[in-house]
């Protein structure tokens, strides 16, 4: 089937240095901030999925161009009053949840009316998270369902700044409220648990009006009405969450090496380094250098014998989100019981994922003990495949699919995987990246 791919054979031993695409979390803030930018923004290396595609599609809604030239992407931004779009527009954030929620908040100050719709995932995903906050600040949003897509905003030009509690660990709710705070006059105040700080670190960059206090468990966030945003030329590092798929193809594949280059290692995003560190996998980060504020570094990872098993601390979590399908098959070779606990975040991604996570694992014959935020998984170092397995996510989730792909080249088995076209979303490159790998210089 066209959609599908088959894999029979674990992949043979390799020794490769390869790249992989470029961050979706900074593609698509690049491309919002640049929208509201004065003048011309150039970016190298955005990563070119559907995810960032929709997002440059809705800033073309919004009145704003762009154009794409091999590797280079261009936003001609017009300024922080630059959209011109007439009444009843449509945005649709097709499968980005990050484009979805990030977008309403540069929206709250328009006093037309505008509707978000998704795809068929994305429709089932939480918005009264972000609509809840925004209402706050005077803007009106309708949900249907009372949480979900399609919604309406009409955004109000007379905003109050907010005072936010975000306990989720949501860098997608954090940053829709920073960007509403750009948009308010006063000072919004926003006291985050830790996550993803891309739109912190770009807003530092642009010398925005936007302090933030570190404290141990959280962030206390300040924002001020942003009058002014510089045209912001900037070169995307590779995302961990991609490379993530490589680390553990790597590291669960017999006698390999592996580097992978030029890789963001923004601290909130390393949790996979640290966690797979703590199971004895070896993995090791070199030339570490500093871009715009991001950290960035090549990735070292070896063919990894006595995994160890992990109860995985819960602090780990929000730097490791999206990673939990491709950390859960190390758990499954490792020597003893992991647990992996307040997953609850896992189940509000593409699909509910710690139910697919458990899924796939018990189609390979490991065991799983699963709760509704919880997952203990009996790892069993010698654990081979040697029957059919098919999966077939019902909401074409891109790492569900990516996921299987690695547990089928690394465990064995014969495997039909579907949703192959998932993969566009995020990472359209994964499996040539794979056929790289595979060829034996
Ligand atoms: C993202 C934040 C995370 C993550 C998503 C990208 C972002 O979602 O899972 O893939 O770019 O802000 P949540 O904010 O829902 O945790």
């Amino acid at each position: 089937m066209a959609n599908s791919i088959e894999i029979k054979k674990k992949i043979k031993n390799f020794d490769k240095i390869i790249r992989v695409s470029g961050d979706k979390s900074i593609s698509i803030r690049w491309i919002l901030f640049s929208s509201l930018a004065n003048g011309k923004s150039k970016a190298k290396n955005l990563l070119l999925s559907e995810d960032v595609l929709a997002t440059l599609n809705a800033i073309r809604n919004l009145g704003i161009k762009s154009k794409i030239n091999k590797n280079e992407c261009l936003v001609y931004g017009k300024g922080i009053n630059g959209y011109k779009f007439k009444n009843n527009l449509t945005l649709d954030a097709k499968n980005s949840g990050t484009l979805g929620r990030l977008i309403l908040g540069f929206l709250i100050n328009s006093p037309k009316l505008i509707r978000l719709i998704g795809d068929k995932s994305l429709s089932k995903r939480d918005f009264k998270r972000i609509a809840e906050p925004l209402s706050k600040f005077g803007a009106k949003l309708k949900l249907n369902k009372k949480k979900n897509l399609p919604l309406t905003i009409i955004g109000s030009e007379k905003l109050k700044p907010i005072k936010y509690l975000e306990n989720r660990g949501s860098a997608q709710c954090k940053s829709s409220v920073i960007f509403a705070g750009m948009r308010t006059n006063g000072t919004t105040i926003i006291k985050a648990k830790k996550s993803r700080n891309h739109t912190e670190l770009l807003s530092k960059h642009l010398n925005l009006p936007v302090t933030i206090k570190s404290k141990k468990n959280y962030d206390l966030i300040k924002v001020k009405k942003v009058k002014k945003i510089n045209k912001l030329n900037y070169d995307i590092p590779s995302d961990i969450s991609s490379a993530a798929f490589f680390i553990v193809l790597t590291a669960l594949s017999e006698n390999s090496k592996l580097t992978i280059t030029n890789v963001n290692i923004n601290p909130t995003r390393t949790g996979i380094i640290t966690i797979l560190k703590k199971m004895g996998i070896k993995i090791s980060v070199e030339n570490k250098k500093i871009y715009k504020g991001e950290k960035i570094a090549n990735i070292r990872i070896k063919s990894s014998k006595d995994i160890k098993a992990i109860n995985c601390p819960t602090k780990l979590n929000s730097g490791a989100i999206d990673e939990f399908l491709i950390i859960f098959l190390v758990a499954a070779k490792a020597n003893g019981i992991s647990h992996f606990k307040n997953l609850e975040e896992l189940n509000q991604k593409e699909s509910p994922r710690l139910i697919w996570g458990a899924k796939i694992l018990n189609k390979m014959g490991v065991k799983t003990i699963t709760k509704e935020n919880s997952i203990k998984i009996f790892g069993n170092p010698s654990l081979k495949i040697n029957k059919k397995i098919i999966i077939k996510s019902f909401l074409k989730d891109h790492r569900v699919f990516m996921a299987s792909v690695i547990a089928a080249y690394t465990f064995g088995g014969r495997w039909i995987i579907h949703d192959k076209d998932s993969i566009k979303t995020s990472f359209p490159t994964f499996l040539n990246l794979i056929n790289k790998i595979k060829k034996i210089d």
